[in-house]
């Protein structure tokens, strides 16, 4: 079966391609490297000892996208390609709304003429209102705080008014809960340009001596410890949810929507304690106050995704901690 990956040079695409490639799918990777590097495609091929084709290019390019979709015989999408720094997104909305609207736009607009209408969808746990209630089930209130979460908002929208529309489209929106780690070759990982805003890139670049502390946004929240608490999900394991999701295609109809985390929550601490036991390196740091728009806790529940597609995130924290830590020191030395 062939499926196009687009943003498959990019950090969860990267491990979806492996994971691909290792079970026999035919994969057409698109990227325009603009939050990645070419070098992961060497890699990818390094990790799988197998091919794939590449196309460099814009998702918002129709154009380009039909010459794709007539050169290859393409039967599934996995659509990765998008901004995601939520900072960032505050300050150049429009960018924002331009990338990552006009890429699914276009992509399902140029599936529709090609017949192809099985498209997994990155969607994210941003999309949720804050609740009390934890962790999160797929039916709970949605809502959005800042223009990245409103364009996975809007994006779950067009899609599903697309399956309205037209009901022989088939449609899995996927929300990530905290992607972390990387692939235990060490080849493959998230390498963030500049300083970091997620916890746990922050805290590689604390271990390599890049950054000398790591700031904790506050101890003040009704957690367990009183550091923020997030359903940490090893990348790996995200990365079979999206074989998982293709697979489901021949049994869940229409537009399904799953959440992809452990269920299990883990305080910013635990995650620091568990760096630095499992990978024998210290990580100082200071509490700080709280950073603005943070929650205390946002946790997901993925019984619906195991019950209906079999998924369930096997790797631990310590995984997480160490595999994250080897990329970390593998991609340093180059
Ligand atoms: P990433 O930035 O590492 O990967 C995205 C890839 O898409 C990059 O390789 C980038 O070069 C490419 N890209 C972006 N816009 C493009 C365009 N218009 N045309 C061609 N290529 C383009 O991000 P990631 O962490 O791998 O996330 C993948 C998807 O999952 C994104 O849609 C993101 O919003 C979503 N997501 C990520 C997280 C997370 O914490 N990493 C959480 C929830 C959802
Ligand atoms: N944290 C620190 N110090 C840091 C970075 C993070 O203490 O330097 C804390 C945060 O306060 C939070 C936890 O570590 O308690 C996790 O923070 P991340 O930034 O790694 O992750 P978030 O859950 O805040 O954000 C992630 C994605 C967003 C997505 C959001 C909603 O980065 O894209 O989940 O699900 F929108």
């Amino acid at each position: 079966m062939q499926v196009l990956v687009t943003g498959g040079a990019g950090y969860i695409g990267s491990h979806t391609v492996v994971e691909l490639l290792n079970n026999n799918y035919e994969v057409i990777i698109v990227d325009n490297f603009c939050n990645s590097k070419r070098e992961v495609l060497d890699k990818i091929q390094e990790i799988t000892k197998k091919s794939f084709k590449f196309y460099e290019g814009n998702v918002c390019d129709k154009a380009f996208l039909n010459k794709i979709f007539d050169e290859n015989n393409i039967e599934a999408v996995i659509h990765f390609a998008g901004y995601k720094a939520v900072g960032e997104s505050v300050a150049k909305p429009l960018m924002y709304y331009q990338n990552n609207i006009d890429s699914t736009l276009a992509l399902c607009e140029v599936m529709n003429a090609h017949n192809c209408k099985q498209i997994v969808f990155s969607s994210s746990a941003t999309v949720y209102k804050e609740s009390e209630i934890q962790p999160l089930q797929e039916n709970f209130p949605l809502g959005t705080t800042n223009p990245y979460g409103t364009t996975k908002l809007i994006n779950e929208w067009i899609l599903k008014d697309l399956y309205q529309a037209d009901n022989e489209w088939n449609i899995m929106l996927l929300r990530y809960f905290n992607p972390t780690g990387a692939h235990e070759s060490g080849l493959i990982g998230e390498d963030p340009e500049g300083i970091p805003n997620n916890l746990m890139p922050y805290i590689m670049q604390v271990a390599t001596g890049k950054l000398d502390h790591l700031n904790i946004f506050g101890n003040d929240y009704d957690t367990k410890d009183g550091t923020g608490v997030r359903d940490y999900i090893h990348v790996v394991d995200l990365a079979k949810g999206h074989l998982q999701a293709l697979e489901g295609f021949k049994k869940y109809k229409g537009v399904n929507i799953y959440n992809l985390g452990t269920g299990t929550g883990y305080s910013v601490l635990d995650i620091v304690n568990a760096f630095m036991e499992v990978n024998q390196v210290d990580i100082p740091y200071k509490i700080v106050s709280r950073r603005p728009g943070d929650i205390g806790r946002n946790t997901g529940d993925p019984t619906k995704a195991y019950k209906e597609l079999g998924f369930k995130a096997e790797k631990t924290i310590q995984d997480m901690c160490r595999d994250a830590y080897r990329y970390a020191v593998t991609h340093q030395k180059k």
